[in-house]
């Protein structure tokens, strides 16, 4: 296994020959591809989980005990999702389609930042911001608020109630404990199975299951490039580290490969 680590600007010649000849890329990614979005990630030093617990935000229990506390966090990270911007790797990540007959984004993230920098279709294994569903009988909720004007930023708030049993709503994510959706999983997998390469994006490479995806890949020989400015596990599998923001490097890779590609 070649292990190349990438600090200069140029890249390999074999790196930009496999995204040249690829027919399908997967593209994974975690929350340090919307950092660049103002959007706070878990696990870096100002991330979320350094200032809360994911037991009370991020479980089934944590609901349970103060459903007011849990929705009123999501909701305000909601509005911030909507007040915030693709960055240039959302947008390089788009562009890929233009360039490979067939791209699966894969992401953990919960916010829409793939889809508004024009990713046509994107897995969420992590779920959605945007599909909350009712905690008693799963029913989706039918109205969630679509201005971030009308979204309140209050730490507390009260959840709304399901039309059909009056049980809480919360949100559409996938928290510790739970399973992920197999509509979301199996395809990714496969996708991730069959690919000819795939880029890990900005992910800690530590939430299981979805953390598996690139180290199948790359267990299969096919080639995987990791984008993160910190080492992970994953550095040791990865055909490709190019160590910086991820905003910086895809509109560079994808110039690089493509020369038309910064254009329109
Ligand atoms: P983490 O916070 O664990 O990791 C973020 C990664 O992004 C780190 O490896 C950073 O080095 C990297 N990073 C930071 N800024 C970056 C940038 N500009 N460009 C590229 N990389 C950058 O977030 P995730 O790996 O997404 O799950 O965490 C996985 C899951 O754990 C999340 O989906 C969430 C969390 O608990 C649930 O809530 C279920």
């Amino acid at each position: 296994m070649t292990l190349t680590t990438i600090n200069e600007l140029e890249f390999p010649q074999s790196l930009l020959d496999a995204l040249r000849q690829a027919r399908h890329v997967v593209v994974f990614t975690g929350a340090g591809v919307s950092a660049e979005s103002g959007i706070p990630t878990f696990r870096d030093e100002s991330g979320y989980w350094g200032d809360v617990d994911p037991e009370d935000f991020a479980t089934r229990a944590g609901f349970r005990r103060d459903p007011a506390l849990v929705w009123g966090w999501y909701e305000s990270r909601r509005k911030q999702v909507m007040r915030s911007q693709p960055n240039p790797a959302h947008i390089a990540i788009a562009r890929l389609a233009r360039y490979i007959e067939q791209l699966t984004v894969v992401t953990q993230n919960i916010d829409d930042l793939h889809e508004r920098a024009g990713c046509a279709e994107v897995l969420h294994l992590h779920g959605s911001f945007f599909a909350p569903r009712c905690f008693a009988c799963a029913r989706p909720y039918s109205k969630p608020l679509d201005s971030p004007d009308l979204v309140s930023s209050e730490p507390r708030q009260e959840p709304p109630r399901c039309a059909r049993c009056n049980g809480r709503i919360r949100p559409g994510v996938v928290w510790f404990g739970e399973q992920l959706q197999r509509e979301m999983y199996q395809p990714a997998q496969r996708a991730a199975q069959k690919c000819d390469v795939l880029f890990s994006i900005g992910t800690s490479s530590l939430i299981y299951p979805a953390a598996s995806l690139p180290f199948e890949t790359a267990a299969r020989g096919i080639p995987v490039v990791q984008v993160n400015p910190s080492a992970t596990d994953l550095d040791a599998k990865a055909k490709f580290n190019l160590r910086g923001q991820a905003g910086d490097i895809m509109p560079r890779l994808l110039a690089a490969a493509w020369p038309d590609a910064g254009e329109g």
